[in-house]
């Protein structure tokens, strides 16, 4: 349920994800809250923006996005979600907002005076449905390939000895009311797989542009997604880097699971 007047120190959740996705569509759906009208139309992103959301803190795992928090008189946790552009050619600067130790948003869209809003938590929407087909496999998981890679590089970016901030990441596997979605668990291990044929490419393409064994094995500039030098990628691995990675299947429209799992994810993590 969303209410006026952004505040500049609230905590931020980045909404990535390649075009097409649902990321406008699920804005609007949290952004209307309790309020039941059709959808609008959304067009393609341009520009990133923000809006204010409000959970119910006292217990967020039972909250509904749909709850006025006003009329039920409950605490609320306030927190920005950064809608993003999906196209590629304006994918740099929301990936350049998690290149530092302690991931911050800091421009006019969340504020007038250039104060930082910390960012929590990232939603990668995929559209399940497409990935059905496979031909959206490839580039989706190129996106997720460069988010992870550059979450996993704030470890070796940070200065002093702390260790930077956990980064919670929550793939969310839209359009499940579409009958020819891929249910989450497929999703999760079709884009693992592909993670990993990117990572072998790519540690190839390393190789054959001169860049020694050991170079890659000291693995700190290297673009070796994940912690081991296993033949196999899984999300699990990026818990050596305290990226934590949830894939959760939900619909923002038609008559599928719907969003309220996303919702409580986030919650937990404002
Ligand atoms: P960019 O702004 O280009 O990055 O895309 P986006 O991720 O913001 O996608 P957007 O929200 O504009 O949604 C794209 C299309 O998918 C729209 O036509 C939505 O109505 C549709 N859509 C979004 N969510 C769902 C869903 O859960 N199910 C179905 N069937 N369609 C959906
Ligand atoms: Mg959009």
């Amino acid at each position: 349920y969303s209410t006026a007047t952004p505040y500049t120190t609230l905590p931020s959740v980045l909404l990535l994800g390649p075009p097409g996705a649902g990321k406008t569509a699920l804005t609007t759906l949290f952004e209307r809250g309790p309020l039941d009208l059709p959808l609008a139309k959304t067009h393609t992103s341009q520009v990133p923006s923000a809006i204010e959301l409000s959970i119910n803190s006292d217990d967020p795992s039972s909250a509904s996005y749909k709850t006025n928090l006003d009329e039920a008189g409950a605490t609320a946790k306030k927190f920005l979600l950064v809608d993003t552009p999906g196209h590629p050619k304006l994918r740099a600067s929301s990936l350049a907002h998690l290149n530092s130790a302690e991931p911050t948003i800091k421009s006019s869209l969340v504020s007038d005076g250039g104060a930082k809003s910390k960012i929590k938590a990232v939603v990668f929407m995929v559209d399940a449905a497409a990935l059905a087909d496979g031909d959206a496999l490839p580039s989706t998981a190129e996106y997720l390939y460069d988010v992870l890679l550059t979450l996993q590089k704030r470890f070796h970016s940070r200065n002093g000895s702390r260790a930077p901030a956990s980064m919670p990441v929550l793939v969310a596997a839209n359009k499940l009311d579409l009958f020819t979605a891929l249910p989450a668990a497929l999703v999760k291990s079709n884009l693992e797989a592909e993670l990993g044929r990117i990572r072998a490419a790519r540690s190839k393409g390393l190789l054959d542009s001169g860049v020694g064994q050991d170079d890659l094995a000291a693995g700190e500039e290297g673009d070796w997604l994940g912690g081991d030098g296993s033949e196999k990628f899984s999300f699990a691995q990026m818990m050596e880097f305290d990226v934590d990675v949830d894939v959760i299947g939900g619909s923002v429209t038609g008559d599928g699971p719907g969003a309220e799992k996303w919702w409580k994810w986030i919650g937990e993590r404002v």
